[in-house]
């Protein structure tokens, strides 16, 4: 079967090697990423590995609601039969930023970005004869806590690592609610860990750390693996609303797992990121 794929964050590292695998396995996909300029000399190289391919480009900053608004537009009349969705963009900042929309930039890119473009996504997935959303979460949502003062309080973090935990701990809660959400549908939405990986994400340690990263992590084709086979495979269908860690499902924190707080977050999403 072929698919139409959207890759948010697909211009770089893991995101590029998803790109990469599901054109060399025939998918038509579009990248969605911040530069444009990258993603469409990304798309050139491309398509000289894989001749024939059929990539598109859109540019879409999770920071910005009509940057958001604009890509879903273009995404959903360029990818007419759209039936996965690989909710991978993500950023480690050294130092707590507010974007303009007045969040925090981790939280308000990685999770209420993603709930904003998949508003918008999710009626043509339904429709899908067979749709998969694929969610990048970390091994970092163990350090993360979900402190709603924060989405608009950078300060409250007081350190980066707990800001990025929260986000991906939130990617993890997301994708299991929404599984609950869709459940007896045509939809299967999973997330995983691709594990520690040498990408741009690193750019802003300092330069002998970086050199550290490059020795030590994993290839961005090795990071990709278990997202591909969940998103491909026919092993995968048989999962909803888990978490995965090279191709097997894994142990995720407490409070990844708890209703209540997944039930409040979604209901924040909503006010916060809703359409
Ligand atoms: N590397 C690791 O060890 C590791 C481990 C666990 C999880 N992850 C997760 O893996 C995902 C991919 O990261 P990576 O390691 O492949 O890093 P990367 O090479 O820096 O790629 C990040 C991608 O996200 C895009 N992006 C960043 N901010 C964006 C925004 N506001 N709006 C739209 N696109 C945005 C970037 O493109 P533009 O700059 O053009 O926007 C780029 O394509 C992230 O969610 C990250 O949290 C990574």
């Amino acid at each position: 079967m072929q698919r139409q794929i959207l890759v948010t964050g697909g211009n770089s590292g893991i995101g590029l090697e998803m790109v990469r695998a599901f054109i060399k396995a025939g998918h038509e996909v579009m990248i969605a990423a911040r530069d444009l300029g990258k993603t469409l000399g990304v798309i050139r190289v491309l398509e000289q590995e894989v001749p024939g391919a059929r990539l598109h480009a859109v540019a879409l900053d999770l920071a910005d609601f009509d940057s958001i608004d604009a890509a879903a537009r273009q995404i959903l009349t360029t990818l007419t039969q759209l039936d996965t969705v690989m909710l991978n963009a993500g950023s480690y900042t050294n130092g707590l930023r507010t974007q303009d929309n007045g969040l925090e930039s981790m939280i308000g890119s990685m999770h209420f970005g993603h709930f904003r473009l998949m508003e918008h996504l999710l009626p043509q997935l339904k429709v899908a004869a067979e749709a998969r959303v694929v969610v990048t979460s970390s091994v970092a949502h163990w350090t993360g806590t979900i402190d709603e003062a924060s989405f608009r309080d950078a300060a409250r973090h007081r350190m980066d690592l707990r800001a990025y935990g929260q986000a991906k701990l939130a990617n993890l809660i997301y994708a299991r609610e929404l599984a609950r959400r869709t459940q007896g549908s045509n939809i299967r939405i999973n997330a995983f860990h691709p594990g520690g990986v040498a990408t741009g994400i690193w750019r802003e340690l300092p330069p002998f750390a970086q050199k550290v990263v490059d020795k030590v992590m994993l290839t961005p084709a090795k990071g990709a693996d278990t997202a591909i086979w969940l998103a491909l495979s026919a092993d995968a269908k048989a999962f909803n609303g888990e978490y995965f860690v090279k191709r097997k499902r894994a142990f995720s924190s407490r409070i990844s797992r708890n209703r209540e707080v997944a039930a409040r977050l979604w209901q924040l999403s909503e006010e916060i990121a809703g359409l």
